[in-house]
């Protein structure tokens, strides 16, 4: 398998890690800074060719499939490009940032042989695999979430993209919470109503988004989500997912899901790990199966309509400004 990587800032690292415990042989990076993508190439220790157009990358390198890292505003455009060459996508979460652009790439995916997957690895963390499988076994009445976070002004200075209504779609809730909003869906089902508000508590004239959202979800089945999002919190705490069953309460928080008597009954332990924390795990199992889906042909389960679900929700709460907001994902398909 010829893999090659666009966009060799923070989140590439973890990429080419995984992909180098896999045995991919990565032959082609592009990043806009040349610099960047060469560092890279040498901190791997990586035999490839640096390129800082995207498009000549793809049509000269000739990858099977092509890894999109970069900021948010250019998924949609780069997937496209490399669906319409015919070449596997593997993009980063959000899949693109609007409707329009989901409809260009929803478009490219299907008329492409090849497969696109995104990357919502924290699917593949046991903890939150138990909760899916309580919501099946036990039947879900609602869930509670917090992504209590801390992210100081540098943090969105030191790109020009962060930080970007134009450039990242949304503030915390379409960047750092989308996937705990994604993980309520995966759990919930299909949402029918969404309200809630947003607001800059802390990055005022250094944002012009969000830094803290509450959201409030109904969902088909009859269940409720209440979740809590921020990026400027004074520390980074550990997300925490309530989920209400018919049959008891679980609460994940770290490592961990809890029953309602403090007894763990899941614990994150997938053995081998190759990146220290909470995205590099869940970044080797989700690559892993998107490469196994490939190699057997199949379409990957968190594909453009999967994913869009999260950034769907997250655009209707923005329009919401505390009103409902019916939501059909039916229109989506
Ligand atoms: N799944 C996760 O948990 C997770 C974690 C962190 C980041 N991410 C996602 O990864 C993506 C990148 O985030 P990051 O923090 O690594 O950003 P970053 O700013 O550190 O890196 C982005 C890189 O893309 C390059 N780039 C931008 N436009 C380009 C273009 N047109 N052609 C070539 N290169 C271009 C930039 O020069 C930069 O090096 C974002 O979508 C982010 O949401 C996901």
């Amino acid at each position: 398998m010829k893999v090659a990587l666009i966009g060799c800032g923070t989140i590439a690292k973890t990429h080419l890690d995984v992909l180098k415990h896999l045995g991919h042989s990565v032959t082609a990076l592009c990043d806009r800074n040349e610099d960047k993508a060469k560092k890279l190439c040498r901190e791997f220790g990586l035999n490839c060719d640096v390129y800082t157009d995207y498009k000549v990358m793809l049509d000269k390198a000739k990858p099977d499939s092509v890894h999109v890292c970069t900021p948010h505003y250019e998924h949609a455009e780069m997937s496209v490009a490399a669906l319409e060459r015919g070449i596997n996508v593997l993009c980063e979460k959000p899949v693109c940032i609007n409707d329009e652009q989901y409809a260009q790439l929803k478009e490219a995916a299907e008329k492409s042989s090849a497969k696109i997957g995104i990357c919502f690895q924290n699917r593949y963390l046991e903890t939150n695999e138990k909760l899916k499988s309580l919501c099946e076994t036990e039947g879900a009445k609602g869930i509670f979430a917090a992504v209590p976070w801390a992210r100081d002004v540098n943090y969105y200075t030191e790109t020009d993209w962060r930080g970007r209504l134009k450039t990242e779609g949304g503030g915390v809730m379409m960047n750092q919470a989308i996937h705990t909003l994604d993980l309520t869906l995966w759990m919930l089902g299909e949402p029918v109503a969404v309200t809630g508000s947003v607001s800059n508590n802390h990055l005022k004239g250094v944002i012009d988004e969000e830094d803290t959202a509450e959201i409030y979800i109904e969902f088909k089945s009859g269940a409720k989500a209440t979740f809590y999002a921020t990026t400027a919190n004074a520390f980074n705490t550990p997300v925490i997912i309530s989920l209400s069953t018919e049959k008891g309460l679980y609460t994940a928080v770290g490592n961990k899901v809890y029953d309602g008597t403090g007894c763990p009954v899941a614990v994150n332990e997938k053995t081998d790990i190759i990146a220290k924390d909470y995205w590099g795990n869940g970044h080797l199992h989700l690559i892993r199966d998107f490469y196994d889906h490939v190699a057997r042909g199949e379409d990957f389960p968190v594909d453009v309509v999967e994913a869009y679900k999260a950034v769907k929700t997250a655009l209707e709460l923005y329009a919401s400004f505390g009103t409902r907001r019916e939501i059909d994902f039916s229109k989506l398909q």
